[in-house]
């Protein structure tokens, strides 16, 4: 299959995940700059499987508020519209992807598991930094290899080449994609990403997130997802290293040096965030 035929026939795909309407609607919301805490909770409160989601988000470790909430509006309060938007957008989309794909050893809990601890790095890469919204910093790291699950579900021949050749020559997965395919896992995760409307720059942050472009209108929010996955990735393969700069972009070791000095103690430090975020998010799904 060529490029363009792989498009066609991810248009053709009926059964593509959707996001539920409570996503756009919050959306509309809160594009609206006289949106109101009472409209916005209102919102969530007619989706009551995820207004529990909620609350009990809010009373988890993950934000480790000291007082019991228990109601949506003081969630809203607390959290801010941004955090509650990307919580429901994050809970949506792990709800709304196959639990389990009948694909070898490529396990979705395992994908998830990487997914979330890329969230939480580019969540504290932004604050550390002192990007702006941290929040959709999360939502990038968890959405940014969504193309995998595409490739996996919808063309299987095309992934299972991939996957021998990754374990034949113990290459990364997307050196492996390169060779066998004339798409890869970020074309068609920004594909997706596009026919959820999501934002731009979460378009392009999946688009890039292996091949860093300094000059993209979006490279603030690129640099951090980009970052996120190799740190993630590094830090799993060899917990006591120090990071192969060699192989990054210089603008990344520029923002690396300057604005997150000590990365490795840093990032040791978030292991108790990446587990509270597992705990949060897969507990009750797998
Ligand atoms: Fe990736
Ligand atoms: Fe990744």
């Amino acid at each position: 299959m060529d490029e363009a035929q792989i498009y066609k026939k991810l248009d053709r795909i009926k059964e593509i995940p959707t996001l539920p309407t409570i996503v756009f609607e919050l959306n509309q919301h809160l594009q609206n700059p006289e949106t109101s805490i009472a409209k916005v909770s209102e919102t969530i409160e007619k989706d009551q499987a995820m207004a529990l989601k909620i609350l009990k988000l809010v009373n988890s470790a993950f934000y480790g508020f000291r007082s019991k909430v228990s109601d949506i509006k003081n969630a809203v309060v607390l959290l801010g519209f941004n955090a509650v938007r990307n919580a429901i957008v994050s809970v949506s989309i792990i709800n709304t992807l196959p639990k389990t794909l009948l694909f070898q050893d490529f396990e979705m809990i395992d994908f998830w598991k990487h997914s979330l601890a890329v969230a939480v790095t580019s969540k504290n890469i932004a604050q550390k930094a002192g990007m702006e919204s941290p929040d959709n910093c999360f939502v990038g790291g968890l959405l940014h290899d969504i193309g995998k699950v595409i490739m996996a579900q919808y063309f299987k021949d095309d992934f299972a080449k991939v996957w021998s050749r990754m374990q034949n020559e113990y290459l990364p997965f997307h050196e492996a994609e390169q060779q066998e395919l004339p798409v890869d896992h970020t074309k068609i995760g920004a594909y997706l990403a596009d026919r959820w409307a999501l934002p731009n720059g979460l378009i392009d942050a999946i688009r890039w997130h292996h091949d860093f472009q300094p000059n993209n209108g979006n490279a603030g929010f690129m640099i951090n997802i980009h970052l996120a996955d190799i740190l993630v990735n590094s830090y799993d393969e060899h917990p006591d290293c120090t990071l192969d700069m060699g192989a990054m972009h210089p603008e990344v070791v520029k923002f690396l040096m300057v604005q997150m000095e000590n990365t490795s103690d840093w990032y040791a430090n978030l292991a108790g965030e990446i587990e509270a975020a597992h705990a949060f998010f897969l507990a009750d799904e797998f």
